[in-house]
């Protein structure tokens, strides 16, 4: 009887978490189009003590637009993954470090018209798994997103911004509470990340925390809570 009550209850805690995760990683986005972006450059001729030297806020960018392979750059240096393991719901350890390997974090690239060479304006998500991004919504939502930031000008200048958002439950459901700061430490990292890689590659950033979270998750049209803006372009000499 004891051991029939085990399985039982063995079984149920299985299906209660399987239902959790399948609630927490349901797929609300309209896929509109997939795109393999180019292979990452782990070479460069900036030093990570040149880049911290130089990393500054920048909110002038020249107008210019930016090529896939810097929109590739970036997106790996926020969230690319660098160690495979199939164990890892993430599908791998990534650039920045996360509690417990949770991985609460989803990144976007709101694309200008004319903001990235060859690459219709819209919203972009990145699959770090496959190094792909996915056109989840077409047009130019750059103005919006300006509002949505409080009218802070440089997102609208800006030839794309980066949007991070977190799915707290990823990591809740492990630390409880605790996990709230755990994700708000992990999104400085990877903004971090983002600085650095933006000095390596010439290009200017500013990581933005004020702006209206109700407004931004409508123009990403996802359910998730956004954390960080990152209007992005070359940096004005
Ligand atoms: C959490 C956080 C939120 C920020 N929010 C904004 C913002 O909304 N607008 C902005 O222009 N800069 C924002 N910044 C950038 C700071 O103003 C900037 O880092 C600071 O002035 C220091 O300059 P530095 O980054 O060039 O060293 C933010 C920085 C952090 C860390």
């Amino acid at each position: 009887m004891l051991i029939i009550s085990t399985f039982i209850a063995v079984g149920l805690i299985g299906l209660s978490i399987f239902w959790t995760r399948f609630k927490i990683e349901k797929e609300s986005k309209k896929i509109e189009l997939k795109i393999k972006l180019p292979q990452p450059s782990y070479r460069s001729e900036t030093s990570i003590e040149e880049a911290l030297k130089r990393r500054r806020s920048i909110r002038e960018y020249e107008d210019k637009p930016l090529t896939i392979k810097h929109v590739s750059q970036l997106f790996w240096a926020a969230q690319g993954v660098t160690k495979p393991d199939p164990w890892l719901r993430a599908g791998g350890f990534k650039t920045a470090p996360s509690a417990g390997a949770t991985y609460p974090l989803e990144v976007y690239m709101v694309v200008k018209k004319g903001g990235v060479e060859g690459l219709e304006p819209g919203i972009y998500h990145y699959l770090p798994k496959t190094h792909e991004i996915e056109l989840i919504k077409r047009g130019d939502y750059s103005k919006e997103l300006r509002k949505a930031a409080l009218d802070q000008e440089y997102v609208e200048a800006a030839p794309v911004n980066m949007v991070i958002t977190a799915i707290y439950e990823r990591t809740t459901g492990r630390y409880g509470d605790r996990g709230i700061r755990y994700v708000h430490m992990e999104v400085g990292h990877v903004g971090e990340n983002i600085y650095l890689q933006c000095v390596s590659l010439g290009l200017g950033c500013v990581v933005i925390g004020a702006f209206h979270d109700d407004q931004v998750k409508e123009i990403l049209g996802v359910d998730e809570a956004p954390l960080y803006i990152i209007p992005i372009g070359f940096r004005k000499s």
